[in-house]
């Protein structure tokens, strides 16, 4: 039987998350966001000392192994990832943070530990979970399967617009550098790379507002 999951996949800045809380509250199902849990790896291991670029493996693995995250509600009403008994929302959105959980987010102990809790988060219902790799291979036997992006260009400026998300001094150009750096890495590891799955369809939203994009794939779910 194929799993109760809508998989949105794309690379950085694509709006995924948006995207797929928008869905997940019109269809009333659970949302997880697997990036903000990479985030939630590194914002851990920056705060243990661990250089993302010379990893001590005995040093992530206890920060693996004390890694509590779960999806509760929050003050605001709505469900959001505890990580450690705290909501870290601005934490986890930093430059730094970015940065470091695309390089973690390429270890082989990393990528095993996140994707067997994504997958335990399932089969309580339909979720929502956006990603890389959710409809490749978190969730291959996903029920729908959606790749979203957008041009650099709008992707650049997309983030540029989220306070708190860039370096002081940020550009355009500056961002959509370090989206392409991020996009470069995800795109070449040897695990779990970033690509489309063969079956799911591709959204472009260059160009498009939230709502438009949202009756899109809302249009693509009823069809099925
Ligand atoms: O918000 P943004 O699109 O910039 O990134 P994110 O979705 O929060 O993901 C942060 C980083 O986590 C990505 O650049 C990937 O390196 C990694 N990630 C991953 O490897 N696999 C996933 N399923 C989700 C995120």
């Amino acid at each position: 039987m194929p799993a109760d999951v809508i998989a949105i996949d794309g690379p950085a800045a694509s709006g995924k998350s948006t995207i797929a809380k928008g869905i997940a509250k019109k269809l009333d199902a659970a949302f997880v966001s697997t990036g903000a849990m990479y985030r939630a790896v590194a914002w851990k291991a920056i705060n243990a000392g661990i250089d993302p670029d010379k990893v001590d493996e005995k040093a992530l693995r206890k920060v693996l192994d004390s890694l509590q995250m779960s999806y509760e509600p929050a003050p605001g009403g709505s469900k959001e990832l505890m990580v450690d008994g705290q909501f870290l929302a601005h934490e986890l959105r930093s430059p730094e943070v970015s940065a470091n959980a695309s390089k973690l987010a390429t270890l082989p102990i990393v990528r095993e530990r996140m994707a067997a809790l994504q997958r335990a988060m399932a089969g309580r219902g339909l979720i929502v979970m956006e990603g890389r790799d959710i409809g490749t291979v978190v969730f291959p036997d996903a029920k729908y399967k959606f790749f979203l992006t957008a041009s650099p260009m709008e992707r650049a400026r997309r983030r540029l617009a989220q306070e708190g998300e860039s370096k002081d001094g940020a550009t355009v150009e500056s961002v959509a550098k370090e989206i392409e750096e991020r996009d470069c890495l995800d795109m070449s590891r040897a695990i779990a790379p970033l690509k489309k799955a063969d079956d799911a369809t591709l959204v472009d939203s260059s160009g498009m507002q939230v709502e438009e994009v949202l009756q899109k794939i809302l249009e693509e779910i009823k069809s099925r």
